[in-house]
């Protein structure tokens, strides 16, 4: 019989239905040491967002078929390390959205009428009618920053309560916004007029410290802002100082830079007009219910050889049809993650071609993974093998799939064309002997280079001193280059420039690199 570790406290529900199938341990509270030493001998590790499965775990873990996370976010796994192995890592993309969004609303409504500091105060033996003067949220502007699943529900109930609603995410349509009875602006429109600011968007380089000393500045004196979506996101240092100055008139956060919060954190400080609950939005009994179940039917199903519905990492095909594709869906995945980087903001279609031996294929599972990739920089681990045609036909992205099989510069390759807010952008990529996945082109430029985590992308004048410039630029800022290749189609025309970098470009280098005469755009990437 199949064993299953569940290493953090999940609902009874989930373990009975792993109970059909498997030997259930529950042990929780282990130390990474403890967890490398018994994990060799189970085949599913089920957790929530207490267990950190680090590389070693996931490499001590030699019979592991599946992880399951018991809610959304897998920033506690090591996806990569667990695709290399084989290991399906799986979550509960819905689960909670309700949870999250009505925690969202008590927690706009707590800080409004000031319900925690009034109940403190009751308790503590006073009555004081006076201190809690409250604003009501009836006709006030709500700005909803990302308009997914759980800001989309924020927006239904905050409508029924009255409020204008504005909203922010470069990656939905209008139309979808205007289903909700929200106006899409741009970010700097919505934080200077909104009166209440409630975030609802993945932690991603670009959101990390979205709200800060800056942004606060532009902000309404009396507004009020909601975090119940990651951590980070907001300057926590920047808000507790605005709160206390008077220069907002506050906040409430459900989750933070280091959870748990430091005892010595600057927002514990904070006296009044700031709302703290430690990490609650999923904390309903029918959210936990719900990922509990839904997290263990995946590892079930696993068990039993059946595909998984909500895989983050591995399409949800059955494991012969998998081995076969697995390259190729890897090779789409990494070219859309690439395309939709290069597009930039919001991608109106996406053209999908099998050339050569690929346009023998089935297209299906290819142009799947090539959404994922190419949704991926807007919903993270949100969005799967399952849920991708349908998030993309939400977003009112348009998939065109072709076939040209006369192309032979290759045995088979891949080719994305993604036309955007911004413009129209492609890549092209195949697949070598042993399997490895090389760009033979960006944006029509001939090129051979292996993908890499972190890229930096040039379209430049092809002239003497360019390379060099760039070179030294990056290492006037420490960044190391690990390989580099150019491509162009003739000699003194336009060029690519392809980076691997060993780290993330740091900020502010970028805005330097298109100063450089004769760089005519420039994008970092991020695989
Ligand atoms: P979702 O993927 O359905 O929606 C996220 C939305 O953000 C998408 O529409 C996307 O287009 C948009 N987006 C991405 N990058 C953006 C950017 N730079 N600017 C503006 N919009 C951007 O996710 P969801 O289910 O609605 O979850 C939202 C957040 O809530 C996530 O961070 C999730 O991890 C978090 N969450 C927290 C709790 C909790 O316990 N507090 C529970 C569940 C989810
Ligand atoms: C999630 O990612 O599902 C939520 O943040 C809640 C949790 O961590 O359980």
């Amino acid at each position: 019989m199949p064993k299953v570790l569940v290493s953090d406290p999940v609902d009874q529900a989930g373990l009975d239905i792993l109970s059909q199938v498997a030997q259930v341990d529950v042990q929780t509270g282990l130390s990474e040491e403890e967890l490398v030493r018994i994990i060799p001998e189970y085949d599913a590790l089920m957790i929530r967002s207490g267990t950190r499965v680090t590389r070693a775990v996931i490499e001590a873990g030699t019979q592991l078929k599946i992880i399951g996370r018991a809610g959304v976010g897998v920033d506690n796994v090591d996806v990569p390390a667990a695709t290399r192995q084989g290991v399906v890592v799986v979550n509960s993309p819905e689960g909670n959205t309700i949870a999250a969004a009505e925690h969202a609303v008590a927690m706009m409504l707590s800080l409004s009428r000031h319900v925690p500091d009034a109940n403190q105060s009751v308790k503590s033996g006073k009555w004081d009618r006076k201190s809690f003067m409250g604003v009501e949220v009836y006709k006030k502007t709500l700005g909803v920053v990302g308009l997914g699943k759980i800001g989309s529900h924020v927006a239904t109930i905050a409508r029924a309560m009255g409020m204008k609603l504005l909203a922010y995410d470069p990656f939905i349509s209008s139309e979808r916004a205007e289903q909700l009875g929200c106006r899409l602006v741009e970010l700097d429109f919505l934080l200077r007029e909104a009166d209440y600011i409630t975030l609802h968007i993945p932690k991603t380089p670009e959101t990390t410290h979205l709200i800060n000393a800056e942004t606060l500045a532009t902000m309404k004196p009396t507004v009020r802002i909601v975090n119940c979506a990651r951590g980070g996101i907001i300057d926590e240092a920047a808000i507790a100082a605005a709160i206390n100055e008077g220069r907002i008139g506050g906040a409430a956060l459900d989750v933070f830079e280091n959870e748990p919060l430091e005892e010595d954190s600057v927002l514990r400080a904070v006296g009044k007009d700031l709302v703290l609950t430690p990490h609650l939005g999923a904390s309903t009994a029918e959210a936990q219910v719900n990922v509990a179940i839904d997290v263990a039917e995946q590892i079930r199903d696993v068990l039993l050889g059946l595909p998984a519905r909500s895989a983050v990492n591995i399409p949800g095909l059955y494991p012969d049809v998998l081995e076969k594709l697995r390259p190729y869906l890897q090779l789409a995945e990494t070219l859309g993650t690439l395309v939709s980087q290069l597009a930039g903001g919001r991608i109106e279609s996406l053209t999908i071609r099998l050339q050569g031996e690929l346009a023998a294929m089935e297209s299906k599972p290819i142009t799947i993974a090539s959404l994922k990739g190419l949704l991926s920089q807007a919903l993270r681990e949100r969005v799967n093998y399952v849920n991708a045609s349908i998030e993309a036909k939400e977003r009112g992205i348009r998939v065109v799939e072709t076939r040209d099989d006369s192309v032979r510069d290759y045995a088979g390759s891949l080719r994305l064309i993604a036309k955007g807010s911004l413009g129209e952008h492609s890549v092209t990529g195949t697949l070598l002997g042993d399997g490895e996945i090389r760009i033979t082109t960006i944006d029509d430029f001939p090129i051979n280079v292996p993908p890499s985590r972190h890229m930096l992308l040039t379209l430049h004048r092809d002239m003497p001193g360019i390379i060099g410039k760039i070179g030294s630029l990056l290492g006037s800022f420490n960044v190391n280059i690990a390989s580099m290749q150019v491509g162009r189609k003739i000699v003194r025309g336009d060029a690519v420039m392809v980076l691997s970098i060993d780290d993330p470009l740091p900020d502010g280098i970028l805005s330097e690199i298109t100063k450089v005469p004769g760089i005519r755009d420039a994008h970092t990437v991020t695989l």
